[in-house]
């Protein structure tokens, strides 16, 4: 049997953190009066006059940690209103993880009005002891003309602070975002909404409302707009809530566009038209020979035993499936957030339905422009707090350019990869020629070096790009994933780049008025020299200097200063391991990713280029319109420095300020408000995260700079 939920601290109520991401999607802890709830998740509706599915047997059974229910609906109801007053929700329900009440705008949007006061029916959840509760916000439908959906807003952001007021200490409150199909109104609306009341109250939940409409006549990217519009408003440590929302078709973009919860009825309600759930659709059961897809509820049954069951049985055996389809969706998602490939599951999911797909290739197209706007900033915030380098398998398919790692990563070296400043023989001066490496798969360092420093001892000054499936790439590049490890056939090696029109590829890199060699043969090293030794050292030394500009933002002078001294031991695989700058070791590749580990030497140098602290929270640093503002800082309190100058993590609420560059998974280094060195380590979070977060790990410090 599974044990009833630890209370979370008083202090930490109400507080979100964040465990593991994959750009914008996260795995999150909410710490509520009964127990933390582990997102994305859904929570589950249960209708206090018709329990399908009891709230023990989904905690007990199913996992589920919180679940929502509808606190006008048990006020409507005398013999439920005084149990619930008397007893507490807790108990009328028979559940013991946390609950959700919502308010009553949902029947007020079907029946056109509701008979409770903003107010009193937040008191009303006070009293009955609910965990989060929801103010009474005003229903913005999709067809309502732009001046009804402002007035929806404007209604909303009216009864805040009284709901607040109402709320107290006593329980958490839900701050709906309302705006109708408009983007800059729910833009509004989140920022209104997001704002601090003048007792220091906020929201601890921000659900995005007024969107069953849109889902229910499948009008999706209305919907994914909504999210993003809205998202540019809310504050990152507070997680989003889709009102409505509980088709697992939908969980895995939501969950990459930043979709903390979810809750339906839709478990039981389909269960009750005889309907299954399934990750790409629904599906009926009358007619079906057999399963489409397996639950335990469904085992062992046939579609036509479980459609001779009498209703209610039948009911509950399909509300048991769906729950399950539901339950296992997310595990999906959380999983992928973990391994790092929510966007392929959205991507994968995205071809579940026409409409799903129209939505999907609209967000990507969004993707693209980049507006500085509302929906756009979401996107770049999106693709700025995704780690760009990531191990495993990339599998190739017609969306892999559109992978917001793949975009930042090719953004990040379009914007800092430099021209090498001299040659392996010992020249400066301007390149002469690009020597691009077609029809040749990676290892590129195994099966192409030779044909490379054959090229370089008779062209000294040649950029060398390996061609890949994403274009072609600095050969400094060369172990970084995903390019190394895109997975498909092997012809997805050949003929990338367009003998015609190679400068069109090219461009990114600023090398489109260089004459292009392409090379459709490859040969591995053979021989060794003193010459190909050098030029391999060079090879060795612009892969240091262009990774640590690319990922490190310092500027490629300044390391080709440091890098003169540079030495390097190589694995039994001929692979560079420990670099040193002076003798000094300073640096080690990843063999798995193709990254940068600095060690404490190394982040002491490349600070060095930069010192002195950032700009505390909220204001502009100069140096950050520059393509190479350095390594990135995070600042801390003083009374963190003695532990985690002894190498422990920086937590959040300790941090007072960050460059904007910060990048979760990349180097970053921890100094004191005075600018002294603390630690270094890679950060988690990007520094708007830094500013809002008050729970959970900011920088994993990999050591710190304080002696025992
Ligand atoms: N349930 C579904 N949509 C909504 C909404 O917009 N507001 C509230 N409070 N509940 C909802």
């Amino acid at each position: 049997m599974r044990s009833e939920p630890d209370p979370c601290r008083p202090q930490d109520w109400g507080k979100f953190e964040l465990i593991t991401r994959d750009g914008a999607a996260r795995i999150g802890k909410f710490h509520t009066f009964h127990g933390a709830i582990t997102t994305p998740m859904l929570l589950p509706v249960i209708n206090p006059n018709l329990r399908t599915i009891e709230p023990r047997e989904m905690w007990e059974n199913y996992g589920v940690e919180a679940l929502i229910t509808n606190s006008y609906v048990i006020w409507k109801n005398e013999k439920l209103s005084v149990s619930a007053k008397q007893d507490g929700i807790h108990k009328l329900l028979d559940f013991p993880g946390a609950i959700v009440t919502d308010s009553g705008t949902f029947q007020s949007y079907v029946y056109g009005d509701v008979e409770v006061s903003p107010k009193e029916i937040v008191e009303f959840q006070r009293e009955i002891g609910v965990d989060v509760g929801t103010m009474l916000d005003v229903f913005g439908r999709p067809d309502m003309s732009r001046e009804e959906a402002e007035n929806s807003v404007n209604e909303t952001h009216r009864r805040v602070s009284q709901s607040l007021s109402e709320a107290g200490d006593s329980i958490l409150l839900n701050g709906p975002i309302q705006g109708g199909v408009y983007e800059d109104l729910r833009a509004k609306s989140a920022e209104l909404m997001s704002r601090v009341d003048e007792s220091g109250a906020t929201f601890a939940i921000h659900p995005i409302g007024g969107i069953v409409p849109l889902m229910e006549n499948q009008r999706y990217q209305e919907l994914f707009s909504i999210i993003l519009a809205a998202k540019s408003q809310i504050p990152p440590n507070k997680p989003i809530h889709m009102f409505g929302c509980g088709h697992p078709m939908l969980f895995p973009l939501s969950v990459a566009l930043g979709v903390d919860f979810f809750d339906s009825a839709a478990y039981a309600l389909f269960a009750r038209d005889d309907r299954i759930l399934t990750p790409e659709g629904t599906v009926k059961v009358q007619g079906l020979k057999e399963w489409p897809i397996s639950s335990k509820a469904l085992f062992g049954r046939t579609p036509s035993e479980v459609l001779s069951l009498p209703k209610d049985e039948r009911s509950k055996v399909l509300a048991r499936h769906n729950l399950e389809v539901t339950q296992s969706e997310l595990s999906k998602c959380r999983e992928a957030i973990r391994n790092g490939s929510i966007w392929r599951l959205a991507e994968v999911r995205s071809h579940a339905s026409p409409r799903l797909r129209e939505a999907f290739e609209w967000v990507i197209d969004q993707l693209e422009q980049l507006e500085e706007t509302g929906v756009g900033s979401s996107l770049l915030d999106i693709m700025a707090s995704t780690n760009p380098i990531r191990k495993g398998g990339e599998p190739l398919s017609d969306d892999i350019e559109f992978r917001p790692h793949i975009l930042h990563l090719m953004a990040l070296i379009s914007l800092r990869w430099r021209l090498p400043g001299s040659w392996w023989d010992g020249s400066s001066g301007p390149a002469e020629q690009v020597l691009i490496l077609d029809n040749s798969p990676p290892p590129w360092r195994e099966v192409s070096l030779g044909t490379i420093v054959n090229h370089l001892l008779e062209c000294p000054r040649t950029v060398v790009l390996i061609s890949t499936p994403l274009g072609p790439v600095p050969y400094s590049f060369e172990d970084v994933s995903p390019f190394c490890h895109v997975d498909g056939s092997d012809n997805i090696w050949n003929d990338n780049t367009d003998l015609n029109n190679p400068s069109e590829d090219i461009l990114y890199l600023g090398l489109e008025n260089l004459d292009v060699v392409i090379s459709k043969s490859s040969e591995p090293l053979q021989s060794s020299s003193s010459e190909i030794d050098k030029v391999r050292a060079w090879l060795d030394r612009c892969s240091v200097v262009d990774k640590l500009s690319v990922f490190c933002a310092t500027h490629p002078f300044k390391l080709c200063e440091i890098t003169k001294s540079m030495n390097s031991r190589r694995s039994n695989t001929d692979r560079m391991v420990n670099v040193s700058f002076g003798g000094v070791h300073a640096l080690s590749p990843r063999l798995n990713d193709g990254g940068i580990s600095l060690t404490a030497e190394g982040a002491r140098m490349l600070y060095s280029l930069n010192d002195g602290p950032p700009e505390i929270f909220g204001e502009k640093n100069p140096d950050e319109e520059r393509d190479f503002p350095g390594i990135p800082r995070v600042m801390i309190r003083d009374d963190a420095i003695p532990f985690v100058g002894k190498g422990r993590n920086v937590m959040h609420g300790y941090v007072t300020g960050a460059d904007s560059h910060v990048t979760p998974g990349q180097p970053c280094v921890v100094v004191s408000e005075k600018g002294e060195l603390v630690a270094h380590g890679a950060s988690t979070s990007t520094s708007s995260e830094m500013a809002f977060f008050t729970k959970g790990i900011a920088v994993k410090v990999r050591q710190g700079f304080l002696k025992e």
